[in-house]
């Protein structure tokens, strides 16, 4: 390894009931900024995933027995390690994705506190008993884990995605295997260090880094003793996966793609709007599902608020994730960078003004913070999924257009709005077509909050306590022969 760490946090091999299993193929993992080579990892193949799977089915008896509250202090007692190595986690996280360390060293806070949340949740999964038909009759529901989940995770939450699945499941008393993304198995078997340090017991949770995606996907996805999926990653991937899963009926939880709209409306305050905006876009360099992807102006005050908002994109300082300041990181490989680039041609081609940048600097997979004047939704930026930090300006004339110009799209993941107007507030927050809305802000991303999706964003909510009922099986007792 070609940088100085904390040893006892990098892991490369894989996490399978308890063990650390090294396997003679592996793969490399680079520095998105520079390509530079910083570990290699087992690459497990499908009999590695099947063990984890049967390791998982043989530790799930005696998880999803364990009285509530000591599973939920084994959880809390994951959550505070990683709180004490909340730095060097989110150091490791920016070598291996590249975002800024700030935002790195936040989803490491992110990612536990969903860990926190759902040691607390797993001691109020509560049963309910309905009043019956009958008087020698009694109806009780129970809520019982599902039993063994598996998932796949992407690279760009390495560790928070991992998190909010994990917690949710195991507070449920679920056992769990992650097949975390191949850019970035490091942060996903910190994790693991971190999970056995904690005393979570063997099979409980497991990592099964690989990279033969389809391979391992076919077996997390269609082995007889997998109950639930979870996946979070794109449209594409996620339908594939979900029929995948269909032929053994599994419970899927599916969190996938956005193409988010962000609405200002005339009434609204400009300067908190574009502020909002930064904080929605520019996250991640705009690797985010959540990120906004069309920005929606109306027509009287368009120009003062691209004149407000490119101001601040034009202040974002681009680099090294690792250096003080640095607000946009690279990108995660080059191919992202050329997709990028490419709907940027293509809306210019098109008839779009470039505002501000447009121009990839230079080898290092940063694409500059750039801003689109006049874009129409006949281009690429309106309709697909940019995933990058390109903030295409759209202009609307009325409400009524804003609503249909923001639900034309197949994706139903988050949307946003500003406005001052109470009235016009609950109207959009009805109207718009989505999973989540923004009212006034850009950030809705929360533990508390249940986070998902409609339309073709897929299906399940993650976080809050709506959460935890994903990996739970509602069981119906009809309890007869009551004597009066
Ligand atoms: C995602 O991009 O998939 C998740 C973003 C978030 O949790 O805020």
């Amino acid at each position: 390894m070609s940088f100085s760490f904390n040893e006892q946090l990098v892991a490369t091999a894989a996490y399978i009931n308890g063990e650390w299993v090294t396997k003679p193929g592996t793969f490399a993992v680079t520095n998105p900024l520079n390509g530079e080579h910083i570990a290699d990892v087992s690459d497990c193949d499908e009999n590695d995933a099947a063990s984890a799977i049967e390791a998982a089915k043989q530790a799930f008896p005696a998880w999803a027995a364990m009285p509530a509250i000591e599973r939920s202090k084994l959880l809390k007692a994951w959550y505070a390690l990683i709180i004490e190595h909340q730095e060097e986690l989110g150091k490791l996280l920016t070598l291996e994705q590249g975002k800024p360390l700030k935002e790195a060293v936040g989803e490491i806070g992110y990612g536990a506190s969903f860990i926190e949340w759902f040691a607390e949740e797993a001691r109020r999964v509560y049963g309910d008993t309905i009043p019956a038909p009958a008087a020698n009759k009694r109806i009780v529901v129970i809520k019982q884990p599902v039993g063994v989940v598996t998932s796949i995770t992407p690279w760009n939450f390495p560790n928070a995605m991992i998190a909010r699945k994990a917690a949710a499941a195991l507070a449920a008393g679920c056992t769990f295997v992650v097949r975390p993304a191949t850019e970035t198995p490091l942060s996903a078997l910190a994790l693991a260090v971190l999970a056995k340090k904690a005393g979570i017991p063997s099979g409980v949770f497991n990592v099964v880094p690989g990279a033969d995606a389809a391979g391992l996907g076919k077996v997390l996805t269609q082995h007889p003793d997998v109950a639930k999926f979870s996946f979070t990653g794109s449209t594409r991937v996620g339908k594939l996966l979900t029929k995948q899963c269909a032929d053994s009926v599994k419970r899927v939880s599916m969190e996938l793609g956005g193409n988010a709209p962000f609405i200002v409306f005339d009434d609204a305050d400009l300067d908190a709007a574009a502020t909002g905006l930064i904080q929605s876009k520019y996250r991640n360099a705009g690797q985010t599902c959540v990120c906004t992807n069309r920005i929606l102006v109306q027509e009287s005050v368009y120009d003062k608020f691209l004149a407000i908002y490119t101001d601040k994109v034009a202040n974002l300082k681009m680099g090294d994730g690792m250096a003080e300041g640095t607000d946009i990181g690279p990108m995660i490989h080059e191919n992202a960078c050329k997709n990028v680039h490419g709907l940027v041609e293509d809306a210019i081609e098109k008839g779009a003004t470039l505002v501000l940048g447009g121009t990839p600097a230079g080898d290092d997979n940063i694409y500059p913070p750039t801003v689109l004047g006049n874009v129409t939704p006949d281009m690429r930026v309106f309709r697909e999924e940019i995933f990058g930090p390109v903030s295409p300006m759209v202009k609307f004339a009325d409400e009524q257009q804003a609503i249909a110009m923001a639900n034309d799209t197949e994706y139903g993941l988050a949307s946003y709005f500003y406005s001052k107007d109470i009235s016009r507030v609950w109207r959009v927050s009805e109207a718009l077509d989505f999973g989540m809305v923004g009212i006034n802000e850009g950030l809705i991303s929360d533990t508390a909050a249940p986070f998902g999706g409609v339309k073709q964003s897929g299906t399940g909510r993650e976080g809050s306590h709506y959460g935890l009922s994903d990996y739970t099986n509602i069981k119906y007792l009809c309890m007869g022969g009551i004597g009066q």
